[in-house]
């Protein structure tokens, strides 16, 4: 698998930041990261690529960009980013693609503007005026959504704030932050769900071969588990638990899926994962609920899942995750209308979906309503149709895998 995109979001800025020189090798080939990259380079980072790794030169200041920052269609980029800026003396413009232009940012820009930058934004919304505080001030902040983009937006600002920085989450999300920066020498400490920084604090620099995209890998391992006598082996593929619930879930449902040869690298747990194909059909009520604290550790796999749960002997229910309305499409809704047009029978709530199974799915014409993971999710619904089905702007997926359809493509035995 390419290189995890959410730690390769992370990793770039933490090498920019840093006093010492970095090298990040399997850094993703998204194009949301390509964002990142570009955003930093605007921001006066230089940055040496070659096909296998990127270098930093490491202490190198960032200075007020000449232009709008582009974000593309990457949230990750345009609030982890947001927090970086808030922390420096500098002013810059984040601007993004029509969908990233209309997901929420007052989530970030509160707690920004509580450390002391100012940030001007219509209506919530991008694009993002950002004047950085000049003495940023350490914040104690409970987080009103679950959100790894906003927990992290606060400890990046925070690594200028002269004291303790505190986040407070309501559910556990993605922890990369955390690790990536015990990794690379700013401690932070996490206690149930509060995390601690103390600044004025400096990354040193330092290598890192970033772990294969699980949530990338999803698609592959929720193909390889409905196509029976499939055998599928991905190997250094990060297994972060806040990322790799949906294991858990698919060996509830009855997937045969085993992970061997665990390791970490810079704190993040990697290994390989083997999914034999076939399904073991009873699945016991409380397995097929999605809910509550489960849903942060389950967010990018949702659409995936509620493609799976058409195959599940009495179907599967996700609720709490009204935040799925504001990712690059409202996956409640874009998943439900596709999963309509595939034959399933599905409800969808103000916080989720009951798919009711087992269905077998028809072919159809589909829109991927621009988002890489709806586009992705339903190319696996695609596979274990009947007839043939159509995915319009199938081309979204390259925003978090480029390489999805020619890989799928040579795996896939007709
Ligand atoms: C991400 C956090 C999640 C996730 C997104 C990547 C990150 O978003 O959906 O794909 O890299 O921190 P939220 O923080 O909005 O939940």
């Amino acid at each position: 698998m390419p290189g995890d995109k959410s730690i390769s979001h992370r990793a770039a800025l933490i090498a920019a930041l840093a006093a010492g020189p970095s090298e990040i090798a399997n850094f993703s080939t998204a194009r949301d990261c390509a964002s990142t990259l570009a955003c930093l380079r605007a921001l006066g980072i230089s940055i040496e690529q070659t096909p296998e790794k990127l270098k930093f030169a490491g202490n190198q200041p960032l200075g007020s960009p000449s232009g709008p920052l582009d974000c593309g269609n990457s949230g990750s980029t345009m609030r982890i980013l947001a927090g970086v800026l808030a922390g420096h003396n500098l002013s810059a413009e984040l601007t993004g693609d029509e969908s990233l232009s209309s997901r929420p940012m007052r989530r970030i820009i509160e707690p920004l503007e509580l450390i002391g930058a100012q940030i001007e934004a219509s209506g919530g919304k991008p694009p993002l005026k950002i004047r950085g505080a000049g003495k940023p001030k350490p914040i104690t902040y409970k987080l009103p959504v679950a959100s790894a983009q906003v927990k992290s937006a606060i400890l990046f600002a925070g690594l200028n704030a002269a004291g303790t920085t505190t986040v407070i989450e309501t559910s556990a999300t993605r922890d990369h932050t955390e690790r990536l920066f015990n990794g690379f020498g700013v401690p932070v400490t996490t206690n149930n769900l509060s995390v601690t920084l103390d600044g004025p604090a400096r990354f040193n620099g330092g290598t890192i071969t970033i772990p294969g995209d699980i949530s990338s890998a999803a698609f592959f391992v929720g193909a390889a588990m409905l196509l029976p006598n499939s055998d599928l082996i991905i190997e250094d593929v990060g297994l972060n638990p806040t990322r790799a619930a949906f294991l858990e879930v698919l060996r509830s449902w009855g997937a045969d899926i085993s992970e061997i040869d665990l390791r970490t690298e810079r704190n993040e747990p990697v290994g390989t994962v083997r999914v034999r194909g076939g399904l073991n059909a009873d699945v016991r009520d409380e397995d097929r609920i999605l809910s509550g604290s489960m849903i942060p550790a389950l967010i990018d796999e949702l659409p995936l899942l509620a493609v799976v749960g058409t195959h599940i002997k009495g179907g599967i229910d996700i609720r709490d995750a009204g935040e799925l309305r504001h990712k690059e499409s409202d996956r409640l809704a874009t998943t439900a209308r596709n999963l309509r047009a595939m034959g399933a029978e599905v409800e969808e709530t103000p916080d989720g979906l009951r798919v009711f199974g087992p269905t077998k799915l028809r072919g159809a014409t589909i829109d991927a309503y621009g988002d890489h993971r709806i586009a992705m999710a339903f190319s696996v619904a695609a596979l274990i149709a009947g007839g043939d089905t159509e995915i319009r702007g199938s081309e979204s997926a390259a925003v978090s895998f480029p390489e999805f359809y020619e890989l799928l493509d040579s795996l896939i035995e007709t």
